[in-house]
């Protein structure tokens, strides 16, 4: 491949992997800037050539007059000697130093772009107890990180609102705080995970919650490459279910004492779930104990343990951490 060919083909890899990685992390952004950048500087020299092509074909006519013998660049000096100014630039290619440049800052945009690429696909299980602030930090990642959340209980809230076969099985369930059955729910998130926004990574939380459950991620080959476990006290968990209320507009999670509605309007509209009561609640924590520990032997080695007891914003701060080091 000659050094020419090696610059066409590597700015034609990095135009498509930046078309490719159309998402919104700030990374991907700055490098389409920078793309962006670097096609304009290549519009610059291109109608520097163009003008220098004009300049060379008025010079030619004028030239001809002068010494019509004279080579192209040759006249163009004599124009610019007779007229005192300095000479235009020689109508000449890039020389080997400045392709060499141009091959080596296009391989450097593509390996950031790869870099961006690979960067973006994180896969990350949130797990914890009911209420242990899991919904409340995936709406934290999502803002900063831009991840695809996907809960299991959302699917399963909105199987059951839209009254599928699914949803119908899911019910009575949900309504006593047990764990649906597989049947309904691995096929249920599986199909989530493989659909196109998810391509890029993912945020799982409230699954899997059980050894079966993760099994069948395994089975399907997705694996997470990080696994956070939100850790709160039972007792403290009852009072952040029996206060949650639900934004319906904006999908915020709220709490009447920790986090209230920041006004009337809001507060008006807000809903409770169902199964926020104290005595499903206590149902939904004896099913999470029952099962916790096999799926968290089963993700050891990329688990990690963050005390959810503290203000969410230092939760967060932790977190934060945690998947930028990823
Ligand atoms: P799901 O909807 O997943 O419920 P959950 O696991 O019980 O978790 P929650 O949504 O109640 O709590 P959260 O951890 O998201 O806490 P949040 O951030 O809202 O599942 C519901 C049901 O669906 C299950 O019971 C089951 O029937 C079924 N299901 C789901 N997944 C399943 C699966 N894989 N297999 C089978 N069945 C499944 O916070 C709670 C409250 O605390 C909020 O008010 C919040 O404002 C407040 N809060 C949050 N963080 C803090 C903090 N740091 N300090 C003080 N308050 C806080």
């Amino acid at each position: 491949m000659t050094i020419m060919s090696a610059l066409t083909a590597s700015s034609l890899f990095t135009s498509s992997a930046l078309r490719a990685s159309k998402t919104t992390t700030t990374s991907s952004t700055s490098n389409k800037n920078k793309n962006k950048k670097n096609s304009s500087s290549f519009v610059v020299c291109r109608s520097q050539k163009q003008q220098q092509q004009k300049t060379s074909a008025s010079s030619e006519k004028s030239i001809s007059l002068l010494a019509p013998s004279s080579s192209k660049n040759e006249c163009i000096q004599q124009i610019a000697a007779k007229s005192k100014a300095p000479p235009p630039p020689a109508a000449t290619g890039p020389t080997p130093t400045q392709i060499a440049a141009g091959v080596f800052a296009a391989a450097a945009i593509g390996v950031t772009a790869r870099k961006a690429m690979k960067k973006k696909a994180k896969k990350i299980v949130i797990a914890g107890a009911p209420a242990s602030g899991k919904g409340t930090q995936c709406e934290l990642i999502v803002k900063k990180f831009g991840i695809t959340h996907i809960s299991a209980g959302d699917l399963l809230r909105a199987a059951v609102a839209q009254g599928t076969d699914d949803g119908l099985k899911a019910k009575e369930f949900m309504d006593r705080g047990d764990l649906v059955p597989d049947e309904v729910v691995v096929n249920m998130v599986k199909s989530r995970l493989n659909e196109p926004d998810c391509a890029g990574g993912w945020l799982l939380d409230g699954y899997p919650r059980s050894a079966s459950q993760a099994e069948a991620l395994s089975s399907y080959g997705i694996e997470p490459d990080l696994f956070l476990l939100l850790d709160v006290p039972d007792e403290e968990l009852l009072e952040r279910v029996v206060g949650r209320r639900l934004d319906p507009v904006t999908g915020q999670i709220y709490h009447l004492k920790f986090f209230p509605p920041p006004d009337e309007t809001v507060a008006k509209r807000l809903t409770q779930r169902s199964d926020d009561t104290e005595e499903k609640a206590q149902n939904r924590l004896k099913v999470h104990h029952a099962n916790v520990n096999a799926v968290l032997s089963k993700y050891k080695n990329i688990m990690k343990t963050i005390d959810g007891n503290r203000q969410k914003t230092t939760v967060f701060k932790e977190i934060e951490g945690l998947i930028k080091s990823m």
